[in-house]
């Protein structure tokens, strides 16, 4: 039994590991029947969205069938619209999506791997309507060291000019990234961007949400995200993605000198198809301690299973 609670915590906290941030939300505006109209026009149109999304550089919009078996579609690839990470998040966003919610007309799949992504279908014309909710949170779980005024100062300008940044951008996709020095050798990282389709205002509305939210839930972790139907915001003490000049992943001496962060982040998926508040939590695996459970795993499994053995016969 200890080898088996063994593995398959290390198991879960190896998934985790790899995959970044993954979530799903089943609305619950009505299901369809298995093999209906509805459900050929949601498998045929999921079909086609990750060659069109990336196709359409990175956002793309559709629709397929008639009358009330119409389904709509709008996808989004966040900071990355090149064709391989965006497709390779889009197909996986669009597996758990079937999986998550298997009958429901409505419904909206934040990927994560390799890059973000905003996959979401509805039976109503969703293209142009900003929507706040549902949301989707995580944090970073260490803890800032540094001075929390002198944090929540430059935090929050560096929020603010990044919201007015990425809503004003003029290219298609309405994205920035900010930098701003914290300490001598701590620096903070935004990535913010929207859904092209809604309007500068509605961008930075949608934005300054994350902010407020991300606020409320998780001020002084050392990093996160929130993400909406409309817009994305992830910021850590170090730079993700390939949107900074510097290459990605913390730098060595940072994760000596304060364990905590590493550059994965995950979600526990939330419920399949519930309605409950969306209180998601990331976890952030240390390096060190994540090479601990694989030797004390590895440790325990080599001497259980001979005793198993025994027991068996
Ligand atoms: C689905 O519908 C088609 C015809 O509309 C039918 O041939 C097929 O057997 C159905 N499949 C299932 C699993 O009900
Ligand atoms: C979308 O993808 C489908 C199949 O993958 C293709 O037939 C269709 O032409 C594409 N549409 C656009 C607008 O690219
Ligand atoms: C579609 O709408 C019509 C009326 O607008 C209604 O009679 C019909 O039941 C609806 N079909 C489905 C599958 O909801
Ligand atoms: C943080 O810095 C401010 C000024 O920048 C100072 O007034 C405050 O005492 C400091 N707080 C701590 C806990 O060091
Ligand atoms: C606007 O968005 C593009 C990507 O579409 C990005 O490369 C550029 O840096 C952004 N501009 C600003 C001011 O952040
Ligand atoms: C949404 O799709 C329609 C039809 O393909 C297209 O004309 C329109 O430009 C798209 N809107 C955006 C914002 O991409
Ligand atoms: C950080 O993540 C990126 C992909 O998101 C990966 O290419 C890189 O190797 C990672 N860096 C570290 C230090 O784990």
């Amino acid at each position: 039994m200890g080898t088996i609670i063994s593995v398959s915590l290390l198991f879960h906290i190896l998934i985790v590991s790899i995959s970044l941030i993954s979530a799903e939300k089943c609305y619950d505006t009505g299901n369809f029947r298995p093999n209906s109209t509805y459900a050929n026009n949601r498998d045929l149109l999921l079909s086609s969205l990750a060659s069109n999304v990336t196709a359409n550089g990175g956002f793309y919009n559709t629709t397929t069938g008639q009358y009330n078996d119409t389904v709509y579609a709008l996808v989004l690839c966040i900071s990355d619209p090149s064709a391989e990470d965006c497709a390779s998040c889009v197909n996986s966003a669009i597996q758990e999506l079937i999986v998550a919610c298997p009958s429901q007309k409505e419904a909206i799949s934040w990927g994560g791997d390799p890059v973000p992504c905003i996959v979401r279908y509805a039976n109503r014309p969703i293209l142009g309507t900003m929507e706040l909710s549902p949301t989707d949170y995580g944090y970073n779980t260490g803890y800032l060291k540094s001075n929390l005024t002198d944090f929540d100062h430059i935090w929050t300008s560096l929020m603010t000019a990044t919201v007015a940044r990425a809503s004003m951008n003029s290219s298609r996709l309405k994205m920035a990234a900010g930098v701003a020095k914290l300490t001598s050798s701590e620096k903070i990282y935004v990535l913010m961007q929207c859904t092209p389709d809604i309007s500068q205002s509605d961008c930075s509305n949608c934005l300054q949400n994350t902010v407020t939210e991300f606020r409320r839930c998780c001020f002084g972790r050392q990093g996160g995200y929130v993400q909406k139907p409309n817009c994305f915001l992830r910021w850590d003490l170090y730079p993700f993605y390939q949107v900074f000049s510097e290459s990605p992943g913390p730098p060595p001496d940072f994760i000596t000198s304060s364990p905590s962060p590493t550059n994965t982040t995950s979600t526990i998926n939330e419920g399949k198809g519930n309605n409950s508040p969306r209180n998601l939590v990331a976890i952030i695996v240390p390096p060190i301690i994540f090479f601990a459970f694989v030797v004390l795993a590895c440790t325990f499994f080599y001497f259980r299973k001979p005793k198993q053995d025994v027991e068996r016969k």
